[in-house]
């Protein structure tokens, strides 16, 4: 069974992948989209995308990342592969699942997976540039407005050359809208001898079990599940090995926000870290409700220092009680 961390941008970028990849639990990450329209990017945006091509394609903990790149021009598409294989990805990811405006104006996207052919040659492109060692892998939804072309979307990533395909078990008109289709990603499995990756809707241990179960599926990718729960992986990985390691508490949470907005200082402006602070704290309400408190304390702060002050001394009165 592999556990990935999904692609997520604005959310998971290599300060958060670092911090949950450290917990314990994940294979393999995703890096949020890079764009591709039509010429060669410079390496300093793979880079920027994916801090961990410093440090041989893996975060902190050894987990590998893979470059994610989104497009509809395949031989933009393969001397970008190219570029961010030269740079030492763990592998290329190819979204063909992005719901967004802007991003399906271009054709890219989840626009694309209304032209089964076009995936095909995106995919055989990127395939064909670079070296066989390299994993290229599609992450696809089950369809635009509907799901008519599932099968024939899904035969198209595995005869382009696709080494596994990540299924998003929802359709681009769908949204993130519940009830996500588990079922689809059973019929899927059926049409593919390639390895199909699960994903969507997975907040828990019993999520992954049913999901499993429905899709028939081994492996799984999660997302808002791993932010708003960040010992989720780890959790699954247990559940799946017999072991026990203790859910992680409120405390050892706010100790990963401090350890992240520190991280940050390094290289981002202060206003930014205040941002992605208040981001995770409302993704954390979800599973934690102390969380709730803690951004209405932080929520119109605008200094780094503040939020900071705030986080610590919520934790030292945790400690001292
Ligand atoms: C804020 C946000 C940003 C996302 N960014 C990306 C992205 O850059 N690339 C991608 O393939 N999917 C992206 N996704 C989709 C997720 O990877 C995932 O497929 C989706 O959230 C469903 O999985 P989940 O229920 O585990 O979150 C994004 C989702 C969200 C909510």
């Amino acid at each position: 069974m592999k556990i990935m961390l999904a692609p997520m941008e604005g959310v998971v970028d290599s300060y958060l992948r670092d911090i949950l990849t450290n917990i314990g639990g994940y294979d393999l990450c995703v890096t949020e989209f890079v764009r591709v329209v039509d010429h060669l990017l410079p390496k300093k945006v793979f880079k920027r995308f994916c801090v961990e091509l410093d440090t041989e394609g893996k975060t902190t903990a050894g987990t590998p990342v893979i470059v994610q790149l989104l497009g509809s021009n395949p031989e933009a598409m393969a001397i970008n592969a190219a570029r961010a294989a030269e740079l030492g990805t763990a592998g290329i990811d190819l979204n063909f699942g992005c719901p967004a405006m802007c991003v399906n104006k271009r054709n890219g996207g989840s626009y694309l997976l209304q032209e089964p052919q076009r995936l095909f040659d995106i995919i055989s492109a990127v395939r064909a540039a670079v070296d066989e060692t390299i994993p290229v892998s599609a992450k696809i939804r089950l369809g635009f407005n509907n799901t008519d072309l599932a099968l024939d979307i899904a035969r198209a990533v595995e005869d382009a050359g696709a080494s596994y395909v990540t299924v998003h078990a929802r359709t681009k008109a769908d949204g993130y809208k519940a009830p996500v289709r588990w079922e689809w990603l059973a019929k899927i499995n059926e049409v593919l001898t390639i390895p199909m990756i699960a994903n969507g809707d997975i907040n828990s241990v019993d999520d992954y079990r049913r999901c499993v179960e429905i899709s028939g599926c081994e492996h799984i990718m999660i997302g808002r599940g791993a932010v708003a729960r960040p010992d989720l992986a780890r959790q699954i990985r247990d559940f799946q090995n017999g072991n026990s390691n203790p859910i992680m508490k409120w405390d050892e949470i706010l100790v990963l926000l401090i350890k992240m907005s520190n991280d940050m200082t390094r290289d981002v402006k202060t206003r930014y870290i205040v941002s992605r602070t208040k981001q995770w704290l409302a993704m954390l309400k979800r599973e934690y409700p102390e969380a709730i408190d803690c951004f209405t304390a932080i929520r119109r702060m605008k200094e780094y220092e503040d939020v900071q002050a705030s986080l610590n001394e919520r934790l030292d009165n945790l400690k001292s009680s």
